[in-house]
């Protein structure tokens, strides 16, 4: 007897972020093509998240597939120490020339949570390395989110991702998120901490807070955060994971501002959804501080899969698309029907707040319980969209979409619908 991809998952499998005796079985994908997955009952999903926020071409994208297969033919993998290679030195090549100019190294890492965790470790042995050693405390945005690893926790807000862990987390000072325009309160509090000299480094999420709940700031309040980091010298880290390869609208959200970060973190969409990857990126001040005849002041951090050659063939590839004026075309055209579909959310009377940045939409929705991750809404929300052939992850009560580019227009349309219509069917069962 032959099982379902379902019944062999459940013998066997603990999945991430699943409460896994209360958790409906998983289902069980066979295919995916453009913006949609294929279940192995014959069903199909428009994947409105991007699979967790990382495709940027559509699922099993042929080029991409491609790539990886003539790189495989060539070599699978190479150790990064004493060795480099054709992929990682393209990849380097290619993001320097879309990073921001004061960009100058490429560090190879595994995925977002560690291009945080090299950022803080850079960041705090920067200081140590140039005599400085007293600056060691670091400031995050409340409600951040920067993953799943230790120091990517200790800088992340506490709560239910964390409490288990708070007691092992290091301290670090969170300023205060104001979704205002003027941010006044937020940037005031940021320069009172920078002014006490012992700050290493503040990382933040540029725009918008991606887990928190698509939380979003104006580009006028990053420039003054990363503005006042280079006038207290102090690094500002900003942590493009989710934000990064045209998300915002730009390629990069820090592309809005004319001050500029001193390390980015680069994960997710880096290689179109295909294979996991986390670049940190940073300044040449901060390579250079790392350059001794002695070995103390050495970068002792890698990875056995630092710079797979496959992994790298997968995000030049992504590139290559990315970057031509196709792609361009498509991100304006996404941001402007979700910046039309927002506002017609704005006043619907189930939606408590309406917001977008980008290709990025998000609405909170009205519920009689406090906007919260455990929101019960959630589950009931997810469901409805499955069945309506959409997969949409809310974030407690707040849905969100992160389309892939490879989205069509009667695609969008078709999922601003099943929001509308979904929206329609929630406050009838209200009102009964
Ligand atoms: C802003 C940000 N940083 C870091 C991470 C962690 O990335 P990963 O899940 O690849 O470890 C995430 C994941 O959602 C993120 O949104």
């Amino acid at each position: 007897m032959e099982y379902s991809l379902t019944e062999r998952d459940k013998q066997h499998i603990w999945h991430p972020y699943t409460q896994m005796q209360l958790a409906p079985d998983a289902i069980g994908i066979v295919k995916g093509e453009g913006a949609w997955l294929y279940d192995e009952k014959g069903n199909r999903y428009l994947d409105i998240i991007s699979s967790w926020w990382v495709n940027l071409h559509g699922h099993s994208h042929p080029y991409i597939a491609e790539k990886i297969a003539e790189q495989a033919r060539e070599l699978e993998h190479c150790i990064f120490a004493g060795f480099t290679h054709e992929p990682a030195i393209k990849l380097a090549e290619n993001l320097l020339s879309i990073l921001p100019a004061g960009i100058k190294k490429i560090f190879y890492s595994d995925n977002g949570s560690t291009a945080v965790e090299v950022a803080l470790k850079m960041a705090l042995q920067y200081w140590q390395n140039i005599g400085h050693p007293h600056k060691k405390r670091i400031l995050a945005l409340e409600h951040a989110y920067h993953g799943d690893t230790f120091a990517a926790m200790s800088v992340s807000a506490r709560g239910l991702f964390t409490q288990a862990f708070n007691e092992y987390l290091f301290e670090v000072t969170f300023i205060p998120f104001s979704d205002k325009s003027s941010g006044e309160e937020s940037i005031k509090f940021l320069e009172t901490e920078l002014t006490k000299g012992d700050v290493a480094a503040f990382i933040f999420e540029p725009l918008v807070l991606g887990a928190s709940g698509m939380l979003m700031y104006e580009a006028s309040v990053l420039e003054q955060y990363v503005a006042l980091c280079n006038k207290y010298e102090t690094l500002a880290i900003a942590d493009e994971v989710f934000t990064g390869f045209g998300r915002t609208g730009k390629l990069f959200a820090t592309d809005y501002i004319q001050h500029k970060p001193d390390i980015m973190c680069l994960s997710k969409g880096l290689t179109g959804g295909t294979m996991a990857m986390g670049i940190t990126a940073c300044s040449a001040k901060i390579y250079e501080a790392f350059l001794s005849h002695h070995p103390d002041f050495t970068f002792y951090h890698g990875h056995s899969y630092t710079a797979n050659p496959l992994t790298c063939a997968a995000a030049n590839a992504s590139f290559d698309l990315l970057t031509k004026e196709r792609c361009t075309t498509t991100i304006v055209n996404i941001s402007r029907m979700q910046k039309t579909f927002c506002e017609k959310m704005a006043v619907h009377p189930l939606v408590a707040d309406a917001r977008c940045c980008g290709t990025i939409l998000a609405l909170t929705i009205r519920t009689g319980n406090e906007t919260s991750y455990t929101n019960n809404l959630k589950q009931i929300l997810y469901q409805k969209f499955l069945s309506r052939e959409v997969l949409m992850r809310p974030l407690g009560n707040i849905i969100y979409m992160v389309p892939p580019y490879c989205i069509t227009e009667e695609e969008l349309v078709y999922v601003h619908r099943q929001i509308t219509e979904v929206l329609s069917e929630i406050a009838n069962e209200n009102d009964e």
